[in-house]
């Protein structure tokens, strides 16, 4: 939606023709309100607002003025040169788009949206896998907080995990924290999987060639779908296609059509023509896709949410942008050595695909 929009009327009637299937009425006139003071704030101050897949209807569809996956949203913190970030997303988005572009104010419209891979690690763990495993790269991915990623040798995305792994001229890799994610990306690359807390630390000696060590890491959202719920779907809607993230369990990934990044899955539905999708990650998405994909069913399993990402409303966006808050800072000395293993990450291509 433009920023242009002249009064809360037209606001609204915009949120209207975008959202009238997802949103209804009497509560669009209330976010429109939201929605025009933000958009007018946003210009004032100049300010860019990224915004996640995982945001809600109203908010997705309005104020962004970008929108994706955590690598794009990377990569357009890293370049913008708007001179505040407001990141509607996750505390690690936030401190990525610090490191990434330090002379920036970054804002987080709330301080409580973490996340339980970014909790499952820290840097004195990376530090004794390092004295473990010496000389073995470490590669992390992004739902980690700043002193773990600086412990690190380059980060990852769901969307580019597997060709950071194979940037490295090695067959060892540690990968963490997400156990799942690393048994995808395993799969893809052919390696073996072990986890050190279910091996003798005394038998640490040699790893062998082709293992990747990984770390008991789970997303909260996507360790909750099942083999079976794929096969209840399917048996009550025949004609359904099932797309999975990456933090999915290896098990689950297998059984599904596709897997890919928040952002791939989107491009996945908007390019194929099947007629239903069950999308097994953060139920916001489903709507977000309804809005721009009208002809093309979205079956929800919304008991499943990311109590982290729907920490952000357009409530606290408007707070963050009127008031500076949460100012989301990373100490020099840790910032530097981040900016190291995500630029890395930056970097890295995946390959050109080769001439027919
Ligand atoms: P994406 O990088 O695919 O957007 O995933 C971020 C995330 O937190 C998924 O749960
Ligand atoms: Fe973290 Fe999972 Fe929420 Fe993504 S969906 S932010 S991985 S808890």
């Amino acid at each position: 939606m433009m920023v242009t929009e002249t009064s809360v009327e037209s606001t609204c009637r915009r949120m209207r023709e975008i959202l009238r299937d997802v949103v209804p009425d009497i509560e669009l006139r209330y976010k429109a309100e939201l929605v025009y003071e933000i958009n007018r704030l946003k210009q004032e101050r100049h300010a860019v607002i990224l915004g996640h897949n995982y945001m809600e209807p109203a908010l997705f569809h309005t104020v962004p003025d970008h929108k994706g996956d955590s690598l794009e949203l990377a990569r357009i913190a890293a370049s913008t040169e708007a001179e505040i970030i407001v990141f509607c997303g996750v505390r690690f988005m936030a401190e990525t788009a610090c490191i990434l572009s330090p002379e920036k104010t970054v804002l987080l419209p709330s301080d409580k949206a973490g996340c339980s891979l970014a909790e499952s690690i820290t840097a004195a763990d990376v530090r004794a896998l390092k004295q473990r495993y010496p000389g073995v790269p470490v590669v992390t991915y992004v739902n980690t907080y700043a002193d773990v990623k600086a412990e690190s040798d380059a980060c990852c995305t769901s969307s580019n995990a597997a060709d950071v792994v194979r940037s490295f001229d090695t067959d060892t890799v540690i990968f963490l924290p997400d156990e799942f994610l690393a048994g995808n990306v395993a799969k893809e690359t052919g390696m073996r999987i072990i986890f050190p807390k279910r091996v003798d630390a005394s038998s640490s000696d040699g790893l062998g060639s082709n293992v990747m060590v990984g770390w008991e890491g789970r997303c909260e959202v996507h360790e909750k779908f099942t083999v079976q719920d794929v096969r209840n779907v399917r048996a009550q809607f025949p004609d359904v296609e099932v797309l999975a993230h990456p933090e999915c369990r290896p098990e689950v990934v297998e059984v599904c059509d596709f897997s890919g990044s928040t952002s791939a899955m989107i491009r996945h539905v908007k390019e194929s023509n099947a007629s239903r999708y069950l999308l097994l990650t953060e139920c916001c998405m489903g709507d977000n896709i309804a809005v721009e994909n009208p002809d093309k069913e979205m079956v929800r399993l919304c008991s499943v949410r990311c109590p982290h990402m729907n920490e952000i409303t357009l409530e606290d966006t408007l707070d963050s942008l009127r008031n500076t808050r949460y100012v989301i800072t990373v100490p020099e000395e840790i910032r530097s050595r981040a900016a190291r293993a995500l630029n890395r990450m930056l970097e890295v291509r995946p390959p050109i695909a080769a001439a027919p």
